[in-house]
């Protein structure tokens, strides 16, 4: 795992708790009832104000989108109560990841963040990231996205002395992933199919439970900068290729000040220094279990992990809305 500064004040990581906590709460309440947009909306008012009671100046640095597709938590908003007076800080947020799955109660919908020190976090463009992930342990450079998905999976196989018939990938369901699918079942690799929530997926390898080895293939690359803050805390590998579908979003990654299209980033290239990971379970999920409404009483479990000190905490709530 690589070492970091311990510049972010250890306050803000049970801060951050209640941050992904309000979120999950909110869009818990639209869970199954086919509206992503609304889900959505409830979970980002929820975040944006847990954040506005935070001693800190903050700016989201990937949010829902920029300014004039989101009129909350979009790309450059300050939040926080000490605005010019507090800490620094960088924020990468998907108040609710898995809008699709919350709408059909499907698992793993999370809400999800990361901080960091001003300057700490690529600012991602919205486009596709091609992603590979494996768990720690191994030898630095593993397994890369300059190499196929069968060389891949033979050095992963080897390193961990089983056959690759015995490595399983996580992989978004998508037509995209076709040719990815095809190659990973010709050489007997089992393949766990998700039908969103690759947050959730590439944080699965650095779980044993999850039985989950190696993550492949192109989500968004917000989430793969939130994964990739999840995998400097934990430890693991992680790679990251931006892809442009258009010169719209050519156009946009220039704009972001990204110069070099075809750049692989390694994980400190997504995340630099200290940074803290939180999240909170919508639905249940590998990592997590959802947010459960019962009567005067909900229960929700998060995780929040920190770079420096590589302290990872599981922290399960009881809300009384009522009390409040
Ligand atoms: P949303 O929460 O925005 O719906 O994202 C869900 C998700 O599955 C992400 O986890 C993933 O990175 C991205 O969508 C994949 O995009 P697409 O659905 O276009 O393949």
């Amino acid at each position: 795992m690589v070492k970091a500064s311990k510049a972010l004040d250890r306050v803000l990581v049970l801060e951050m708790v209640r941050v992904t906590e309000a979120a999950a709460i909110a869009a818990s309440k639209l869970i199954g009832r086919g509206d992503e947009k609304a889900a959505d909306h409830a979970a980002v008012e929820a975040m944006r104000a847990a954040f506005n009671d935070l001693e800190f100046d903050g700016t989201v640095v990937i949010g829902e989108g920029e300014r004039d597709e989101a009129p909350m938590l979009y790309i450059g908003e300050k939040v926080g109560c000490a605005i010019g007076t507090g800490p620094k800080i960088d924020i990468a947020l998907d108040p609710l990841e898995g809008t699709t799955i919350t709408a059909k109660a499907g698992p793993n919908a999370l809400a999800v963040l990361a901080i960091a020190e001003e300057g700490g976090l690529l600012n991602a463009p919205d486009v596709y990231m091609d992603k590979i992930a494996i768990g720690p342990g191994f030898a630095p450079g593993l397994v890369s996205l300059r190499r196929t998905p069968t060389e891949n999976v033979h050095a992963l196989a080897a390193a961990k002395g089983v056959k690759p018939d015995e490595i399983i990938a996580c992989v978004l369901d998508r037509p995209r992933h076709e040719k990815l699918i095809a190659e990973l079942r010709a050489i007997g690799c089992g393949i766990m199919l998700i039908p969103d929530g690759d947050v959730a997926g590439v944080i699965a390898v650095t779980n044993p439970d999850t039985t989950i080895d190696i993550y492949m293939g192109s989500g968004g690359a917000p989430e793969g900068v939130l994964a990739a803050a999840a995998l400097r805390c934990v430890g693991g590998q992680f790679e990251g290729r931006l892809l442009f579908r258009n010169d719209d979003e050519r156009a946009r990654a220039h704009r972001w000040g990204i110069t070099d299209l075809d750049r692989i980033y390694k994980l400190e290239d997504l995340v630099k220094g200290d940074a803290i990971f939180a999240a909170t379970g919508v639905t249940d999920g590998s990592l997590l279990d959802g947010v459960k409404r019962r009567k005067n009483c909900m229960t929700t479990e998060s995780v929040v992990m920190r770079a420096s000190s590589g302290t990872v905490r599981w922290v399960k709530g009881e809300h009384h809305p009522e009390r409040h």
